[in-house]
Parts: C-alpha cells; structure tokens; sequence
C-alpha cells in the first residue's frame, strides 16, 4: 500500500489499483485529465445511484460534467442479457469508440453489469468503478470478475475485465440502508476470518452506524481483498481464500429465491455459510471450539435466523452440486485452522455439509420467522 499526495490510501489488485480515501474523487479528476484521457465518457448507474450519489461525483470530478448517464433499474435482474443487449446499443447509436470509458456507479449490480458490458464491446473499452454499496467497496468492484446471470444461474456468463482503477469514497454510504450496510459488513469479517484477526477483531468491535469509525476498516478490508487478488489474479489458488462460507452461502441463496421466506442477500447467506464453515472447520479437526463458538455468536448476533427445515438440506445440497465451482462428486470447501488463517479445498461430503445446515438449524431452533423481525 502506498498514499498519494491527497493521503489517498493506494493499494495494487493485480490488475487494476484500487484508491480509498476523501480524496478519492479529487484524484479520479486528476487521472482523466492526465493520464486516462477517454474520448468520451458514459456514467452508468442505476436510479438510487444517479438520484443520492452522481450530484456528489460530477460536483469533485467535473471533467465527469459532460458525460452521458445511462440508467439501469436497480436490483439483481438487471444482470440480464436484454439488459446487455439495450447497453451495448446505446453506446454503438451514440458513437462509443475504442477510447471511450464507462464509470460505473453503483453497487456490485452496476459494476458487474457495467464491466462486462464494457468488457465484450469492441473487445473491450475501459472501465472505472466508483462503488457505492459496501458490499462493493470491499469486495465486488476489487478483482477484476465481471458476470451476468442466466437462466435464474448467478454469474454463468461473464468474464474477468479489471477497471483501470476503482475509487472508493466511503461517504457514500451516507444513504445506504441498514440491511445493505450489513450485507457488506459479512464480507469484512470474512476478511478477517480468513487473513487478519486483528480486522476481525476491530471489525466485531465497530459501531457500524458510525461512518467515520467505519471508514478505515473499508480501507482494510478493500485492502485485504487486493492482496488476495494481487497474489491469485486469475483464482488460480490462493483467491479461493475468499469462498469461506460461499459454497453453502451460494446455494442458501438460490434456495430463498425458490421458497416463500424472505429472500436472503448475498451477504446474509454467505454469513450462514460462514457458521457452517466454522462448524465444519472444528468437526473436521482444525479449529478450536472456542474459535468456533466466538464467530457462531458474533455472527448469530449480527443477522436475522434464516428458518430452515431438516427437509430442505436435501435441495440445498442439490443447489450445491449445480454451483460451477463443485466439481463431481464431493465438495472443496475453504475452510478456517484458525481466527484469520484458512485452508482451501478441502474435501467435504454432502452428508458433511447437510449436518452443518442441520447445526445452523439447530443452533436457530427456537428463533421466530426472520419475517417477524425483518430489518
Ligand atoms: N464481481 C465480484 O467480485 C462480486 C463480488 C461480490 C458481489 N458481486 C455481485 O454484486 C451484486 C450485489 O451487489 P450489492 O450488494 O452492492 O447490491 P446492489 O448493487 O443491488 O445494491 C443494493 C441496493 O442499494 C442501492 N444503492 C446503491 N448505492 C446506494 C447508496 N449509496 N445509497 C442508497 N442506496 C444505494 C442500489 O440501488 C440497490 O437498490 C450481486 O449481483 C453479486 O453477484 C460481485
Ligand atoms: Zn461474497
């Protein structure tokens, strides 16, 4: 990690650097006028992106005064091939040229979105992520992977188009609501679990509604998953560090869109896949109980029970089988030997990983329907 001369915090995600700071905007100004010099800009954003955070970017950067924003509608179904299709049309009926450049603002759906649309037009224009959601700050818009979904399957197309850089400004989170800040806060303390227990630590300890207590744990955080990425850009190894609780997180999360309960985001199941993974990691022999146990209670503590019944492992597990990263027969889970140290691929059998969402159940037995108490 370097800083600049604004004291933005610089740190190198493989193939595109990632800024965080206040001044972040101020120096997003400096590198289209110096270095990036686009023959055009196109700011894409989705209607809470453009109404709550554009004001702000186009008053720090006005090199941005003159771009054209195009508007998605908010919300996973935007990550649509129609949507595609409307994005890439746009740009060629309005002249978008090799050297034109979309900055995407927004949370995980505008930049996954807006990469790979940038990343297949003409081959690939560049890009820069200005994210807005935390849940992009410290993870989606670090790293490079772009995707939509098809056929109701997350992610199945897309392709790995780093920006030329992503600016992180921490005060956006201004507006976000509770349960979106909490989204991205089950990131940070995976970041924690598996890299760093001091930021697990300091994480746990957070007041999240404070942004400026907040703001330098976004700076570790985002800083954590550059390191990780810089050392495995393609996911080739050491990346897989980042799945802990993924492979059960996943699969609960197209389970909720099937079922009636309250559907679950990303975060929110990746924090159920986290217990399970933290049961498994003591079942199978390399984590302490006590470990267990103090992330089990700061995670329960943190989210609302998610109501599964013992019939539903079965379809879960199925949900597990079809996730592209599982190959035949058994699962490889990244797994925990300790607080801020994991393991990759390690085997797990379905019957392992239906008794850990039997533990997860067990351990929410007597709790009400997330309903009752939604956020
Ligand atoms: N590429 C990756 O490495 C990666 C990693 C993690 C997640 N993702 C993807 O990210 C997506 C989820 O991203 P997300 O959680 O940011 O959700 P999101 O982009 O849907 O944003 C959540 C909601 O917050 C609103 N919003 C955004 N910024 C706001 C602000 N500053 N104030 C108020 N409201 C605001 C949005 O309009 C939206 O309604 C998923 O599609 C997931 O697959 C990608
Ligand atoms: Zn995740």
């Amino acid at each position: 990690m370097s800083k600049t001369r604004l004291g933005v915090e610089r740190h190198d995600a493989g193939e595109h650097a990632v800024l965080i700071g206040e001044g972040v905007l101020v120096e997003l100004e400096r590198a289209l006028e110096q270095d990036l010099r686009p023959s055009r800009v196109f700011i894409l954003g989705d209607e809470n992106t453009l109404d709550l955070c554009y004001g702000e970017l186009v008053r720090q950067v006005p090199a941005l005064n003159d771009a054209q924003t195009i508007e998605v509608r908010s919300g996973e179904r935007s990550k649509d091939i129609e949507v595609c299709r409307a994005l890439w049309s746009h740009l060629a009926e309005r002249g978008a040229d090799r050297a034109t450049m979309l900055v995407c603002l927004g949370g995980g759906v505008v930049t996954d979105l807006g990469g790979f649309v940038a990343g297949t037009y003409m081959r690939g224009i560049r890009t820069v992520h200005v994210p807005t959601t935390l849940m992009g700050m410290v993870d989606a818009a670090i790293g490079g992977k772009t995707a939509i979904d098809l056929m109701g399957i997350k992610n199945l197309v897309g392709l790995f188009a780093p920006p030329a850089a992503t600016y992180v400004y921490p005060r956006f989170l201004r507006t976000l609501g509770k349960r979106e800040l909490l989204n991205g806060v089950a990131e940070m303390v995976k970041h924690g679990l598996v890299r760093d227990a001091d930021h697990w630590n300091a994480v746990r300890r957070a007041p999240l509604h404070d942004l400026d207590a907040l703001a330098p744990l976004i700076a570790r955080s985002a800083g954590i998953k550059a390191a990780v990425v810089q050392e495995d850009p393609r996911e080739g190894g050491s990346r897989k560090l980042l799945n802990f609780g993924h492979t059960i997180g996943h699969a609960l999360e197209a389970f909720a869109l099937e079922g009636a309960q309250r559907s679950l985001l990303h975060g929110e199941a990746v924090a159920i896949g986290m217990v399970c993974g933290s049961w498994l990691s003591w079942r199978l022999g390399h984590l302490e109980r006590t470990r267990m146990d103090a992330i089990q209670e700061h995670l329960l503590g943190l989210f609302q029970p998610f109501v599964l019944q013992a019939t539903d492992h079965h379809r879960v597990i199925e949900l597990m089988r079809s996730d592209k990263k599982n190959k035949e027969g058994g699962f490889r889970f990244t797994l925990l030997t300790d607080i801020g140290r994991a393991i990759t691929d390690v085997p797990v059998t379905a019957a392992q990983a239906a008794d850990a969402l039997d533990h997860y159940r067990l351990l929410t037995h007597d709790a009400r329907p997330a309903d009752d108490h939604a956020a």
